[in-house]
């Protein structure tokens, strides 16, 4: 579904993400770990087209994303939840939800498509009419997640759902990857809380100063203690 190569990006004359190579397959949750500062944000930026100074390949569905902007790779189905959430003030969770749709072609069966998004996120169900910026924080992040499903893309990104959340709200969003990938999304997830990551994943990328530094199913890295030492470590 997505094939990155050689990747490379730049902050000015920063040289941030050297030669990244990466693939998610279609029906996969793909992982990507590594410190702070390790390049993941940056990974996905690239892949959603938020950096102006990238080189190398990124294919998706048979396309090649590079030099497309960011709208065209969304309506193409891929999505970013970022890791700053971007809840937008003064609106309700439902006028929150219709701005996932803004430039679908789905926009038309918005009313269908909420109520649909309602019964797999129960906690947004009920507060549809509240204002969202006075949910919790993981409530919030599930509206940012429930706002990028809602256009139902083919390949969803994930910028560190779980950081900061009531840890049964965490729980409760992993249930909801893993419920996510059963339907038929493919995800790619950066998490730092990597057991819990690699315990829904199928594969993990393990990301240290702007290069992938090791490559594994998520069960060998599970049990690979000295690589999660060395990279994963906060
Ligand atoms: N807007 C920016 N301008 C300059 N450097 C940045 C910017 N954002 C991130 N960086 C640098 O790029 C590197 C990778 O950062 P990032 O992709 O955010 O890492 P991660 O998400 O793995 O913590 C770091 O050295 C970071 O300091
Ligand atoms: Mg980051």
């Amino acid at each position: 579904m997505l094939s990155v190569s050689n990747l490379n990006a730049w902050y000015g004359a920063s040289h941030v993400l050297q030669d990244i190579v990466l693939d998610v397959n279609k029906g996969e949750i793909v992982c990507l770990i590594g410190r702070n500062g390790a390049g993941k944000t940056t990974t996905l930026k690239s892949i959603i087209g938020l950096l102006d100074k990238i080189r190398g390949s990124i294919v998706f569905k048979n396309e090649e994303l590079l030099g497309q902007p960011a709208h065209r790779r969304f309506s193409r189905g891929l999505a970013y939840v970022p890791e700053e959430r971007r809840i937008v003030q003064g609106l309700t969770v439902r006028e929150n939800l219709r701005l996932g749709l803004v430039a679908s072609p789905l926009k038309a069966r918005e009313a269908a498509l909420i109520d649909e998004i309602a019964m797999i996120f129960p906690r947004l169900a009920e507060r549809l009419d509240q204002e969202a910026v006075t949910m919790s924080g993981g409530e919030q992040q599930m509206l940012a997640i429930a706002r990028a499903m809602i256009a139902k893309p083919d390949l969803i990104m994930l910028d560190e759902p779980s950081e900061g959340i009531m840890p049964v709200l965490v729980d409760e969003m992993f249930e909801l990857f893993r419920n996510m990938k059963q339907q038929g999304t493919t995800i790619l997830l950066v998490e730092q809380n990597v057991e819990l990551a690699l315990d829904i994943a199928d594969r993990a990328y393990v990301l240290d100063q702007g290069a992938v530094v090791h490559h594994a199913s998520a069960q060998a890295l599970l049990a690979d203690d000295e690589i999660k030492e060395r990279y994963c470590s906060v």
